[in-house]
């Protein structure tokens, strides 16, 4: 299949993919309408045509927390992602570290740290949740900080997890999901077809960064019911004063909707935040990143970065995201499909078309830097 867009990339995935692997990651909370409505605001916002303006040399670059990046995108954490493709989070790092863009590891994923530090050059961003077992995130921190990890993604939207009809359909979440159905979905993408080196004979893959946690031998049951255990309700700003004091880098926080919060973050000494709904996975009902960036940036002005995330799907998105307020632009989804689709060749034509997406739209609309981008690039319909 020939693929253009991210649209294709989610089209090769769904085909390659076990149903319940493309459920997860296709699929947010109850009945997604902040899923569809990240993708519709965006799409809604109308940037301006202009013309005559010599747009021969067209710059991407940008710096963050004094890293150079090629392009203002960075791969956003994504669960369970080494599951789409054999070792699928090192493959991914590796795509992004050949665009000079920075990849996030996920606390839940199949690739440890240090796997990925081990695989890669470039430094990759490592993401962490609030949970019970602070021994346990306390070692993450320095096994992060020791593999190299440039910038912690605190992520604190996810105190306990989102309704997801999808996973509880598919068996990946709900009572019975390890006793049947996720047991023969293991199975199936056991299966030489799939080529995932995610088990040995029906036992699930170890998850490298929690293995230490939970005993070299234990699976993705004894994970995931010590992950519900341990997600942390109490989490408070007590806990990002806590981590901002061991954590000497650059420190994002995750999953911030509203200007109070973001300017709570922004006093607490937090250097960045990432304007985000967890892409529609947790509070359906809450509002679009697009819709609530601009009075974030207002809240906040420039005493800290701002990093969005929530239905970009293309190079003319993340131009779009910046215009509204954002610093760099985070893609989930959108990587994810395309590492199910192609592996790593896939993750890197998606960063080769959205860039080349971004400099069309920066170009038509006659900006030929990315610190040009600004709410002038919007037209008067918003
Ligand atoms: C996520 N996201 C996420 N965020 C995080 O901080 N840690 C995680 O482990 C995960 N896991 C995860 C799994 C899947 C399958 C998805 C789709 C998302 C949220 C992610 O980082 C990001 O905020 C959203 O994906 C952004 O929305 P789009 O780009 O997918 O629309």
């Amino acid at each position: 299949m020939i693929i253009a867009s991210t649209d294709d990339f989610r089209e090769a995935a769904r085909r390659r993919l076990p149903p319940f692997l493309f459920e997860y990651i296709d699929g947010g909370s109850f009945t997604e309408t902040t899923l569809k409505r990240n993708v519709s605001d965006l799409a809604g916002i109308a940037v301006r045509q202009r013309v005559m303006r010599d747009i021969s040399t067209l710059d991407l670059s940008t710096s963050l927390f004094g890293q150079e990046l090629s392009a203002p995108i960075v791969l956003a954490p994504v669960g369970i992602a080494g599951m789409n493709a054999r070792r699928g989070e090192v493959q991914a790092a590796r795509a992004a570290e050949r665009h000079g863009v920075p990849f996030t590891l996920s606390t839940v994923s199949l690739c440890s740290v240090e796997e990925v530090s081990t695989a890669t050059n470039a430094p990759f961003w490592f993401q962490l949740y609030m949970l019970k077992d602070k021994g346990f995130m306390d070692e993450m921190l320095a096994r992060a900080d020791a593999a190299g990890c440039s910038a912690l993604v605190f992520t604190v939207d996810l105190p306990m997890p989102g309704k997801r009809y999808r996973d509880e359909r598919s068996g990946l979440s709900g009572p019975s999901a390890f006793n049947n159905q996720l047991q023969r979905a293991w199975q199936a993408i056991t299966h030489p077809r799939w080529s995932y080196d995610v088990g040995l004979m029906g036992r699930p893959h170890k998850l490298g960064n929690v293995a230490s946690a939970l005993g070299t031998d234990s699976g993705l049951e004894d994970f995931l019911g010590w992950l519900s255990k341990n997600f942390d309700r109490s989490v408070n700003w007590d806990h990002l004063r806590a981590i901002r004091e061991k954590w000497k880098k650059p420190l994002i926080v995750k999953g911030i909707l509203d200007p109070e919060d973001a300017r709570h973050c922004a006093d607490l000494g937090a250097d960045a935040i990432v304007v985000s709904n967890h892409g529609g996975r947790q509070l359906d009902g809450a509002i679009s990143s697009a819709h609530t960036l601009p009075g974030i940036r207002e809240a906040v002005g420039n005493d800290i970065k701002i990093l969005a995330d929530g239905g970009v799907r293309s190079g003319l998105d993340v131009v779009r995201m910046m215009a509204l307020g954002a610093d760099a632009v985070m893609i989930g989804r959108a990587w994810v499909y395309a590492l199910g689709a192609r592996g790593e060749a896939g993750v890197d034509q998606l960063l080769s078309i959205m860039k080349h997406e971004m400099a069309t739209t920066m170009g038509l609309c006659g900006v030929t830097s990315v610190g040009a981008i600004d709410r002038t690039i919007l037209a008067e319909a918003n």
